[in-house]
């Protein structure tokens, strides 16, 4: 059985989609562990406690410096012996150490279709308006490895999105969260989960 946490900012609806996922057989081998939040108001909290699923908040406020900080969120990770650890909306930059200490055990979920409107400054809403700003016909999203840079990862699993006339970037963001993000990072877990990868 594959041990995941999940870290998350915000809403939570990857999350959700993830815990639907298990729970309705998408997904197999997989449990997950905890939820971290560096957010103590993310409704993502919620949706853990409401599964029965540890949920756990560091907010980088609480310590004295971003090191301190690091080495807190490090060793909460540690605590729960995890073998695939999921950035599913975490706004939080992973510390180095992490990473190697982690290496192609971490993935991540981006709203497009990397290489486009990703780096630094591209999270949530951004990559939508960039999207429309830019006027693509296409987007979708992304599930990649996390490695040092920005997504940069190598990439695991991709899905196409129409742009339709009209489009707002909620409208966009929406489109994109229900026919790429919600079917592709649970199909990453179970294929990790699996030994498809
Ligand atoms: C999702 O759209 C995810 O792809 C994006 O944040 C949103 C979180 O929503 N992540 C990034 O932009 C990372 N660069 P959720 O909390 O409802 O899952």
């Amino acid at each position: 059985m594959l041990r995941v946490g999940i870290l998350v900012s915000g809403g939570g609806t990857n999350l959700q989609a993830i815990l639907d996922a298990i729970d309705n057989g998408t997904i197999t081998n997989a449990s997950v562990e905890v939820v971290i939040s560096n957010n103590a108001g993310a409704y993502a909290l919620e949706r853990a406690r409401k599964h029965n699923i540890a949920a756990e908040c560091l907010s980088p406020k609480e310590f004295s410096d971003r090191e301190e900080f690091n080495q807190a969120l490090i060793a909460k990770v540690d605590s729960y012996h995890l073998d695939l650890i999921v950035l599913a909306g975490f706004l939080v930059k992973i510390p180095e150490s992490m990473i190697a200490k982690y290496r192609n055990k971490i993935i991540n979920i981006h709203p497009s279709l990397i290489p486009s409107f990703c780096g630094v400054g591209f999270y949530g809403l951004k990559v939508h308006e960039a999207a429309l700003a830019r006027g693509v016909k296409i987007t979708g999203a992304t599930v990649h490895f996390v490695d040092e840079g920005m997504d940069s990862g190598p990439i695991i699993l991709q899905k196409a999105v129409e742009v339709l006339p009209g489009d707002t970037p909620e409208i966009l963001q929406r489109r994109v969260m229900e026919q790429a993000e919600w079917i592709i990072l649970p199909k990453a877990i179970d294929m990790i989960a699996n030994g498809n990868i």
